[in-house]
């Protein structure tokens, strides 16, 4: 049988790292889909540009919407990024009857309510497994490994340069900056860092992790969003003393009036497997009612990985190309009937435990005043350490609290930051214990 014809767009990181797992596995993508994948056709923006791949046999050009509108081109690889222009190839190419193979998760967590519903109609696949989590197939052991359990939560390290950047910091206590630097050069980070750093990244996967969890609607701008920016030396030492590590996590939970949607970093007991994923790493915890917890750990970034996930896509495509596209997995996991309108919880009604790190003056009282309106507002302390004062200098006071309603921490650190006292804005991270 004739090999499918693929059309890529991009010749990237990922769309060389694409091109060469293909090359390198021919013969066994071959033997698993049932017909040799070719890709005939690739767009990159400087086509002369030397590269880590043989693209001799792959016609080439430098206008993504020529490889779209190709009639031989039977599925369309999706690797440019951004979300305006590449939403406007996507759709073209479903609208040419092509199927869709993407590693954009901003795209899918911004537009992918409208994309499946024209690939819906258009009786297409839409695969983006590479997605989330890069090479790990976090898309497909939630959407079909999990379809029997109701998922109770899932939290992730979903973004590999913040993880690689944090771990760098604890390890070696090295620079902020220059980590990240390290992250764009080996080709992990975003083309806008701050989308790693800001916790967007991470949102995006989050918003779609959550959507094939729980049924619902993609809703990116639900999604309560922190990066790691703010975490200092001090919080990662003060962390570990406490029996913590720092990790941006991305966590949505059903909880009592709604689905929690939440991108931050996040306290976690240092024994908790997921606390010891280090570097470029990814992980994500699923807890479900039947199987109980389970963990998905693997490389979030880098050319074979991701790749690893784009040809895994290509070979389901392959696969259920010629079937009746009602009785294929559905784009969300749900029926497209059959989606949820269960509301996401606002960050004011969630409720966590928080670690607290607060500078005050080295005076009678303070503390007093601040555990008193901790207790006001309903607050029950669980840890304190205090640092020994240098020379005049201000106190750092370090508190573990109980689990409360954000809003009434919101309200008791207002007040707290009132205080004489207090000469600093109080930093807090959440704590989870992932039990
Ligand atoms: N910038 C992303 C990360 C790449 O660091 O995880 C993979 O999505």
């Amino acid at each position: 049988m004739n090999p499918v014809k693929v059309g890529l767009l991009g010749l990237g990181t990922v769309g060389c790292g694409t091109v060469n797992v293909l090359a390198r596995n021919g013969d066994e993508i071959a033997r698993r889909a049932g017909r040799g994948i070719k890709v005939i056709a690739a767009s990159a923006r400087d086509i002369s540009r030397e590269r880590n791949c043989d693209i001799s046999d792959i016609q080439l050009t430098t206008d993504p919407r020529e490889v779209v509108n190709l009639p031989d081109v039977e599925i369309v690889v999706e690797l440019i990024g951004g979300t305006e222009f590449t939403r406007e190839l996507v759709l073209q190419a479903i609208e040419n009857g092509k199927h869709v193979v993407t590693a954009n998760k901003a795209l899918i967590a911004l537009h992918g309510n409208e994309i499946f519903e024209h690939a819906q109609r258009k009786g297409v696949m839409v695969a983006f497994e590479a997605a989330v989590a890069g090479g790990i197939p976090i898309i497909k052991a939630i959407r079909e490994g999990l379809a029997g359990n109701t998922i109770q939560w899932l939290a992730g390290i979903i973004n590999g340069t913040g993880n690689f950047i944090l771990t760098e910091m604890r390890d070696k206590g090295r620079d902020f900056a220059e980590v990240l630097k390290e992250a764009q050069q080996l080709g992990y980070a975003e083309v806008d860092p701050t989308f790693d750093v800001e916790g967007i990244d991470a949102a995006h996967k989050l918003t779609i992790l959550a959507s094939i969890a729980f049924g619902i609607p993609l809703q990116f701008e639900k999604v309560y969003t922190e990066g790691i920016s703010q975490v200092t030396q001090d919080d990662v030492s003060y962390a570990a003393e406490l029996g913590y590590r720092i990790k941006h996590l991305g966590i949505a939970r059903r909880a009592n009036g709604g689905i929690e949607l939440r991108v931050h970093p996040t306290l976690i007991p240092h024994r908790r497997l997921i606390a010891n994923v280090d570097g470029v790493m990814n992980a994500v915890l699923v807890k479900g009612d039947a199987v109980g917890p389970t963990l998905y750990y693997g490389a979030g970034a880098g050319a074979d990985p991701t790749a690893s996930a784009v040809v895994a896509d290509l070979v389901d495509v392959v696969r259920v190309m010629t079937s009746d596209p009602e009785n294929r997995v559905p784009h969300l996991a749900f029926q497209p009937d059959a989606i949820s309108d269960l509301s996401i919880l606002p960050m004011e009604e969630v409720e966590t435990a928080y670690y607290l790190r607060l500078q005050a003056r080295d005076e009678p009282g303070v503390l007093a005043e601040v555990t008193s309106i901790l207790g006001e507002h309903g607050i029950s302390i669980e840890a304190v350490i205090q640092k020994e004062p240098e020379d005049g200098a201000d106190v750092p006071v370090i508190m573990l609290t109980h689990k409360v309603i954000e809003q009434n921490m919101n309200q008791a650190l207002a007040r707290i930051e009132m205080l004489g006292g207090i000469t600093d804005k109080v930093t807090r991270i959440r704590v989870e214990s992932l039990k």
